[in-house]
């Protein structure tokens, strides 16, 4: 174990058990924020909300092959390890907390393809879960796991990563965990572009158009608002554009924001859900649009 002034860094099973039995022992609150690391904006806010609904955070930092497919990032995710607890120790400010930073062999002990895996069957296979087959399955998984590592009262988790966040806390739900699920509003940059550790792969010339996913979901909304109830046309309208702008859309979608299904007339509580590619990275963001 090494420490910093308020930042310990952890990196096996049994060391994190010592460190939280002391915390609880003197009857501190526990919130955890799980990352894959290359700290934003996005992320400290996380941690700085955590601090505000409990005594002590756990941040993890755990790059999960799990969740990555064949041919996706996994090998290139960025891996900023010295910035992201520069950044951590400014906001923690000597207040106390635990890093938690596993190799794979640490979360994955049985080897990966023979761990036990946890599935939240419908809401993992739509949306991105059509397109990252298994993605959900090893998000699931890996923050199961780090559930039952950590035992926190509260976890917190970024709204732009909306189906995630209704994954887990299904998950949360039918496993009867003894926690509760905080979604963060999305962090934006001044343009308006989601705050994501992906958009370090942007050249300079889509870093300048990929706001524009974020004009397309708000212009979406303000139709809605206005009355329009023709889904599919404003959604083919939205992809149309999407295309017309270098992206290449995957999806967007205007859902029911609790079960991700399909908006019908008279759903009241939306959520416009986007993912394009825009050169290598995927984008991903969404809007929700409350019409009671
Ligand atoms: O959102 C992420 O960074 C990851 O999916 C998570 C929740 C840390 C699980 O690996």
């Amino acid at each position: 174990m090494n420490s910093t002034a308020s930042l310990q860094l952890i990196s096996s099973r049994a060391e994190l058990h010592t460190a939280l039995n002391q915390w609880r022992v003197l009857g501190h609150r526990i919130a955890f924020v799980p990352t894959m690391g290359n700290l934003h904006a996005g992320h400290l806010q996380l941690v700085e909300q955590a601090l505000q609904h409990a005594d002590r955070v756990v941040i993890s930092i755990f790059v999960n092959p799990l969740q990555f497919g064949a041919g996706e990032d996994f090998e290139s995710y960025p891996r900023t390890l010295a910035a992201d607890q520069d950044k951590l120790n400014s906001i923690l400010q000597g207040q106390e907390a635990v890093l938690f930073l596993p190799q794979v062999a640490e979360m994955y002990p049985n080897g990966m393809e023979n761990s036990t895996r946890v599935e939240v069957p419908q809401l993992s296979d739509i949306l991105c879960g059509a397109s990252r087959k298994g993605h959900f399955i090893g998000v699931a998984t890996v923050v199961m796991k780090l559930f039952n590592l950590v035992r926190p009262d509260i976890a917190l988790f970024g709204a732009k990563d909306f189906q995630q966040v209704q994954v887990l806390k299904r998950m949360v739900q039918d496993l009867f965990l003894p926690l509760q699920i905080i979604s963060v509003p999305t962090m934006r940059e001044t343009d308006g572009l989601a705050m994501s550790s992906r958009n370090g792969y942007l050249t300079a010339e889509e870093r300048g158009t990929a706001p524009y996913l974020y004009q397309v979901l708000k212009d979406m909304k303000q139709q809605l608002l206005a009355g329009e109830r023709n889904f599919s046309a404003l959604e083919n309208h939205a992809a149309q554009g999407l295309a017309a702008n270098s992206f290449i859309p995957d999806y967007i979608s205007i859902r029911n924001a609790e079960t991700l299904q399909p908006a019908q007339l008279g759903d009241n509580e939306l959520v416009i859900l986007a993912a394009a590619k825009l050169g290598k990275p995927r984008l991903i963001d969404n809007l929700q649009v409350s019409l009671s």
